[in-house]
């Protein structure tokens, strides 16, 4: 469906909107995407904003890198506000992975205060899969909703653009974009194909719409902000290109680093589903998939004492250092303690597992707040 995976190193970095693999080296993603590292500029102001209260995502670098998110900030000095746009493309149920962006961005709505536009990208994932039939898509994209709802956005200020239920205002935006693109643009930057279907190559201008669908809804520019994982660049790379021939604003995006899995290596990945926490687990099942984790430990426990861990390549690690664990010194601790042997994985699992387990749970009773009339009511119809 797509160019050729030729034969690449084993460990080649590939980071497309469909594929993530590799080892990943953030600072050559970065030089390549030309995006650009967050600076201290940015975070302290971010800081300012937030009362001191600067997010644990945010502090340890797992939002890392940008586009124009100055020119955001910039902005909000005069007196403009700006929009917040995210997504999900509704594959299958929601994992852990999946929240870490939602939660940023719900801090984001919090201290600034401003609305957010959340797609759900059911046609997408029916047009990339060879395996979901399009009501499949449909009805995760409800489920998935729910979940988002259960992060704690305010639904006064929430707005939910379902594909499949694009109002007209929503493909004028949509057919204004695809009459800018070329098929050769989309070919380089999405890697399409002879036997790709139409609908796939029609798609980038579905998720650069809502972009524009604030300043159309308004009746005048308003800049809009994009907290996703850096995989989903290349969209903003093409909207960024038509956004002044339409006469918008480019939007600006903020981007986070892929959340580890279970498994060792990679990201957490819905195609290996014990490398995931899902949020439809049984509190006990996460619990247990944390326990059965890959971690940097040694074969036994001497030569664990003997040689100390790598918190380095530990997922238990990183899942404290960008989530669980806010307390810096309870992290460096962590980490000196199984550098030095002193820390064995099965007490740093038990640890984490305890706190997924409740987390898992918390949420979950957010989400049975939700029906799918509520959501229903926070869909955009016209
Ligand atoms: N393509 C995204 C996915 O597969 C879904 C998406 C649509 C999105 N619009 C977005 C993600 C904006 C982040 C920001 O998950």
């Amino acid at each position: 469906m797509f160019k050729e995976k030729k034969d690449r190193k084993s460990n080649e970095m590939v980071v497309t909107p469909w594929e993530v693999s590799g080892t990943i080296d953030y600072k050559k993603l970065v030089k390549k995407f030309g995006t650009t590292l967050l600076s201290e500029k940015e975070i302290s102001a971010l800081d300012k904003y937030s009362e001191g209260n600067l997010h644990l995502l945010l502090r340890r670098g797992l939002f890392f890198s940008h586009r124009d998110f100055d020119w955001i900030l910039k902005m909000l000095e005069k007196g403009v506000k700006f929009s917040l746009y995210t997504g999900r493309g509704p594959s299958g149920h929601t994992h852990l992975g999946h929240l870490v962006p939602w939660i940023f961005t719900k801090w984001l709505q919090d201290i600034f205060d401003v609305e957010l536009y959340f797609q759900m990208t059911d046609d997408e994932k029916f047009l990339f899969s060879q395996k979901l039939s399009f009501q499949e898509t449909r009805d995760f994209a409800y489920e998935n909703a729910k979940d988002v709802m259960a992060v704690g956005f305010d639904p006064k200020k929430t707005h939910f653009i379902f594909d499949s239920q694009l109002t007209s205002t929503m493909y004028k935006i949509a057919v204004e974009v695809a009459n800018r693109v070329t098929f050769s643009i989309a070919k380089a930057v999405f890697g399409f194909v002879n036997e790709s279907n139409i609908g796939m190559i029609f798609y980038p201008s579905i998720q650069a719409m809502p972009c524009f669908l604030p300043s159309e809804l308004k009746g005048s520019n308003v800049p809009i902000l994009i907290p996703a994982a850096i995989d989903q660049d290349p969209y903003w790379r093409i909207t960024r290109d038509v956004a002044p021939k339409l006469g918008y604003y480019k939007p600006a995006a903020i981007h986070c680093k892929f959340f580890p899995g279970l498994a060792e290596g990679g990201k957490m990945s819905a195609s290996e589903p014990d490398s995931c926490i899902f949020t439809t687990d049984t509190p006990n099942n996460a619990k247990k998939k944390v326990m059965r984790s890959y971690t940097g430990g040694r074969a036994t426990v001497e030569e664990q004492s003997e040689l100390g861990g790598e918190p380095d390549k530990c997922n238990i690690y990183w899942y404290e250092y960008y989530l669980f664990e806010p307390d810096d010194n309870k992290v460096n601790e962590m980490r000196s303690n199984c550098l030095a042997g002193k820390l064995l994985c099965g007490q740093c699992k038990k640890i984490l597992a305890e706190k997924v387990k409740q987390f898992v749970s918390d949420h979950q009773e957010k989400r049975s707040k939700f029906t799918d009339e509520m959501i229903t009511k926070m869909i955009i119809k016209e």
